[in-house]
């Protein structure tokens, strides 16, 4: 009995958001705010359902980088805390993603497939963002850890397919330009940083870094606290 409750009572401190926690769903949710009070107050611009499409699609995308940066800052900083926000940001890109599908299917073509696929025919690139989408969706369905039991050692070659849903965006997102495809470039960039510090021997260099930074850390801190020889020498 004693030891039941102790176990919800850890599993209750467990489910409990830490202030970090609280500030990463804060920033996640602050584009859907600003696009709230943006359309509250009539600030959007004069065609404010690409203004929206725009909006979502962009959140979507930075969210699905940041989850992807998750793991590097963790190799880098052994900053345990950002491995519990993973999940949380991949699932606030595919909200994000969905706002954006709904915002293009529902209120720019109100669900009429017979345009949809004349644009489809006209710009490739709107399936490029579906075949993200279709990916995204199947990593947040299978997110959970009741799927992560079921699908084994299956579950991690699974979620590597958000690398393809990730490069499928970008491909998305440089093909939707008009005109500079600078930010859609640098996005890319930063994204395929994110991919080459992935590499086992760029890992590998930056776990030793991290350990020479702390072992050369303690050093200095050891030589700080041993007394020299005239703090131990009698003053008179
Ligand atoms: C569900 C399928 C999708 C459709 C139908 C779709 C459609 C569109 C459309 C129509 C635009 C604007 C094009 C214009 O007006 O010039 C756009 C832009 C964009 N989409 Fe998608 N998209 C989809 C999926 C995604 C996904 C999954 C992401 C990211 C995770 C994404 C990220 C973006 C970005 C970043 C932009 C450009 C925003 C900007 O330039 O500021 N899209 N998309």
């Amino acid at each position: 009995m004693k030891e039941t409750l102790l176990a919800m009572k850890r599993q209750a401190s467990s489910r409990r958001w830490t202030p970090f926690q609280i500030a990463v769903h804060l920033a996640a949710l602050t584009p859907l705010m600003a696009l709230a009070w943006d359309l509250w107050w009539g600030n959007l611009s004069v065609n404010p359902i690409q203004d929206i499409t725009f909006r979502t699609g962009k959140a979507a995308m930075i969210l699905l980088v940041l989850s992807l940066a998750v793991t590097p800052v963790y190799t880098m900083f052994a900053f345990r805390r950002v491995l519990k926000i993973r999940r949380t940001l991949g699932l606030y890109a595919f909200s994000y993603a969905v706002l954006h599908f709904l915002t293009y299917a529902w209120l720019d073509y109100d669900w009429d497939f017979y345009l949809i696929r004349l644009e489809i025919a006209e710009k490739p690139y709107v399936l490029v963002g579906f075949a993200a989408f279709l990916l995204l969706s199947l990593l947040a369905v299978t997110s959970t850890k009741g799927w992560q039991r079921r699908l084994k050692q299956g579950w991690k070659r699974v979620h590597r397919l958000v690398y393809v849903a990730a490069m499928l965006v970008m491909l998305h997102y440089i093909w939707v330009q008009k005109a500079d495809i600078r930010q859609p470039l640098a996005w890319t960039a930063l994204l395929g940083i994110l991919f080459i510090v992935r590499l086992p021997p760029v890992r590998r260099g930056m776990v030793q870094w991290r350990q020479q930074r702390a072992r050369s850390r303690q050093q200095s801190l050891s030589a700080h606290m041993t007394p020299s020889n005239e703090d131990i020498t009698p003053l008179n």
